[in-house]
């Protein structure tokens, strides 16, 4: 039973047990099928990276060097929508059920993540899901690290960050902070997604409940104002079940979509 949801308006990321987050619990409620949301998602950060890679090879410049996902989770989609592009992709993660659970993913990518790979495939020339997971293998690592004190700084050149800087926390400054450590963590210009729930107070992993900052699209754009040197921020409508759970297992629609991002760093 789930009995410990906390005040839904205090809480740093620090108070939460994070080593407690349970990946298959959360793969279970979000990402065992895909939904149209998470679709539309994906569709528009593997265009975007995309444009920015046929843009990279008109200048002749190669591969993007090394991609990163800040707190994967147990999703597997951001890293997918880079794969093509970058010669390795670290998975920056701090949960150590998390941690665990996404080593197993690179090693052996499960089946169903393939209705993911096949929004992505288009743009890196129809290759099939079995190149992907090989690839995945040969390119990714899993790295355990706090997105506030262990993330380098200028090292990445392409990067994403999906429902993690306000589904931390419920303090709007680490929710800045977190943003800022992302992009930061990117060489000057290097194209970037970032995905967010939108006016989420919190959610339940299983009996595990987890802070979330509400956030609004004016909120990320004035957020990445003084992060990105180009931006498109959107809304999109929750379309599927809620992903957010009640005290009896239910879904209940108590946040109002996602805001999507797509940009270049400063
Ligand atoms: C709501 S989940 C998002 C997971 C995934 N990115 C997705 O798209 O569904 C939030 C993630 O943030 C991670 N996280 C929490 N605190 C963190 C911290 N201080 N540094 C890095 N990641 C953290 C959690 O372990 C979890 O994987």
């Amino acid at each position: 039973m789930k009995t410990n949801k906390p005040d839904t308006s205090s809480g740093t990321n620090n108070r939460f047990p994070w080593d407690n987050f349970d990946p298959e619990k959360y793969r279970e409620t979000n990402y065992k099928q895909l939904r149209g949301d998470d679709a539309q998602i994906l569709g528009r950060g593997a265009n975007w990276f995309s444009q920015i890679a046929l843009w990279r090879y008109s200048e002749g410049k190669g591969q993007f060097s090394h991609g990163i996902d800040v707190g994967p989770g147990s999703n597997l989609y951001p890293t997918l929508s880079m794969l093509g592009y970058c010669r390795k992709i670290t998975l920056f993660e701090y949960g150590a059920a998390n941690v665990e659970y996404l080593r197993g993913e690179v090693k052996h990518l499960s089946d169903s993540w393939k209705p993911f790979w096949e929004i992505v495939a288009p743009f890196v020339g129809n290759r099939d899901f079995e190149w992907a997971r090989r690839t995945l293998r040969k390119r990714a690592t899993v790295v355990q690290g706090d997105i506030f004190k262990d993330l380098p700084k200028g090292e990445f050149d392409i990067g994403t960050m999906h429902f993690v800087a306000e589904s931390l926390t419920a303090d709007p400054r680490e929710v800045r902070y977190g943003v800022r450590n992302f992009t930061n963590s990117l060489v000057r210009e290097s194209p970037f997604v970032m995905a967010n729930v939108q006016g989420s107070t919190g959610y339940f992993v299983g009996d595990q409940w987890f802070p979330a900052a509400p956030v609004t699209p004016t909120d990320v754009e004035w957020m990445l104002d003084l992060l990105a040197a180009h931006k498109k921020v959107e809304h999109i409508d929750i379309d599927g079940p809620s992903v957010h759970l009640n005290s009896e297992g239910k879904p209940e629609e108590d946040y109002e979509g996602y805001v999507v991002s797509m940009g270049l760093s400063f």
